[in-house]
């Protein structure tokens, strides 16, 4: 099948990739040595997660890893983004390393590589060990440093072979959802503790950028954010601030410090909190990176709240635009604006798509196929979207589709399926939705664009 995609304007050796991350499809939680991380408490806290699930079990890829590597293979994958579990590796957040959680991922990584697969390795993807949690968590300077130990650890063991690294993931949602909002472990309301949370991640991640270089000389570094586009729901003055003030904690709280800018000061302001900063540590956050990860799903348009918590701004819900099944707006324009903004606003040498994808009800037919094209226009939109960035100039190394595997979506728990291969939770049957084929499709195209021109 061709599509409609000019897949030209991609470079030749173009990252396809999946993603997923470590407490969403691993389970074997009480395995091997693993200690709780503040997920596994946060899920099991009555309430918190929609039908109370966990991630005890979750796809259970920490046995079915080989069966997983070969889903990538078929769908034609040459990248893979996943995520370390930290309580795997240092149960006690520090300390003793568990010799056994290391092999799990040395071993993954060898049959990755064994079938053709990059691994993209992402060191910090929310499970922070509930050790650390009890002695102050990201709110504590601490907890940045003991990141950058942890980095060191898994750099030094698997840096032969993997070049490719993030320091965080989504460090809005560790801070802004898990210390303002609540709906994320730790699950804290407190403004003080959330932009403390915010700037430890954010030097923690300078730090272990710092680390991974010293133990694994040549890694290639990026941090990875969700960002969106921010649009005010009127041109009433309230809501056209309120989307700037939106802007300033989605997007710029987390870039500028990065690029060498420090803190904006408007949203310094905004949340009238004095930051834990000591000397360096601005120089440190701004550590030069290899690439920037982009995780794109929807676009914020927002109302003014001066009532509601920072950044006193709210989401609205427009009528008569199409929505997931998340209730996300869709609108792939939006991730081409932003892949153009970190091109010329940020001055991005290297960026990749490290997440995008859209969750819908699946239903399975009676032959055992699952037919999405929902979820696979929404592939196919995003990806024309960002093939149209990357002829505009965006320095687009590759794509990682969100998610391999439907998995624990968080506080949504399992009912919420954003896998281009569907999970039978009760059998674990692993199979490739229409949109996971169509994915195949465009990777075949592209691969066989490219043999052309060489
Ligand atoms: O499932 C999450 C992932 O862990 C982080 N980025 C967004 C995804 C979908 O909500």
């Amino acid at each position: 099948m061709t599509d409609p995609i000019d897949l030209a304007a991609l470079p030749q050796d173009f990252a396809w990739g999946t993603a997923t991350s470590a407490y969403q499809i691993e389970g074997a939680v009480a395995e091997d040595g693993r200690s709780p991380s503040i997920w596994d408490t946060f899920s099991h806290t009555p309430g918190k997660i929609d039908n109370d699930d966990h991630g005890d079990v979750a796809c259970d890829h920490y046995h079915r890893w080989r069966e997983d590597i070969a889903l990538m293979k078929r769908l034609g994958t040459n990248a893979y983004r996943l995520s370390l579990a930290w309580p795997r590796i240092l149960p006690g957040g520090d300390g003793a390393v568990n010799a056994k959680g290391l092999d799990f991922y040395d071993q993954l990584i060898d049959g990755l590589l064994e079938a053709g697969i990059t691994p993209s390795v992402t060191v910090y993807h929310w499970d922070l060990p509930q050790a650390l949690q009890d002695r102050g968590g990201w709110p504590e300077r601490d907890t940045a440093h003991h990141l950058a130990a942890y980095a060191s650890v898994v750099a030094e063991r698997l840096g032969d072979r993997v070049s490719h690294w993030a320091t965080l993931n989504e460090p809005l949602c560790s801070a802004w959802i898990g210390h303002l909002e609540g709906r994320m472990a730790p699950g804290l309301t407190d403004l003080d503790a959330a932009v403390r949370a915010s700037y430890h991640l954010l030097l923690g991640h300078g730090l272990a950028t710092q680390a991974i270089r010293a133990a694994a000389p040549g890694a290639q570094v990026g941090i990875v954010n969700n960002l969106s586009t921010v649009e005010a729901a009127s041109d009433r003055p309230e809501d056209i601030a309120a989307a700037r003030r939106m802007d300033g904690h989605t997007n710029r709280w987390w870039l500028d410090p990065v690029h060498g800018r420090g803190f904006p000061s408007d949203m310094l302001d905004v949340y009238g909190i004095e930051l834990p900063e000591q000397a360096g540590d601005l120089a440190t956050m701004a550590e030069p990176l290899d690439w920037l990860g982009l995780n794109y799903y929807f676009p914020a348009v927002v109302t003014d709240d001066p009532t509601g918590p920072a950044p006193y701004a709210r989401q609205v819900q427009r009528l008569d635009v199409p929505r997931t099944g998340m209730d996300w707006e869709i609108d792939a324009g939006g991730i081409e604006e932003l892949l153009l903004r970190l091109t010329h606003d940020y001055g991005a040498r290297k960026l990749y798509v490290t997440e995008n994808g859209s969750a819908y009800p699946d239903v399975v037919r009676r032959d055992g196929t699952i037919d999405d094209p929902e979820r696979a226009d929404y592939l196919i939109g995003h990806l024309a979207a960002c093939v149209s960035a990357a002829r505009k100039g965006a320095p687009l190394a590759g794509y990682f589709a969100w998610s391999l595997l439907d998995n624990f979506e968080w506080a949504y728990g399992y009912d919420k399926r954003f896998g281009l291969v569907h999970v039978d939770y009760a059998t674990q049957n692993r199979t490739v939705k229409g949109s996971g084929h169509r994915y195949a499709d465009v990777i075949r195209a592209h691969r066989s664009q490219a043999r052309k021109a060489a």
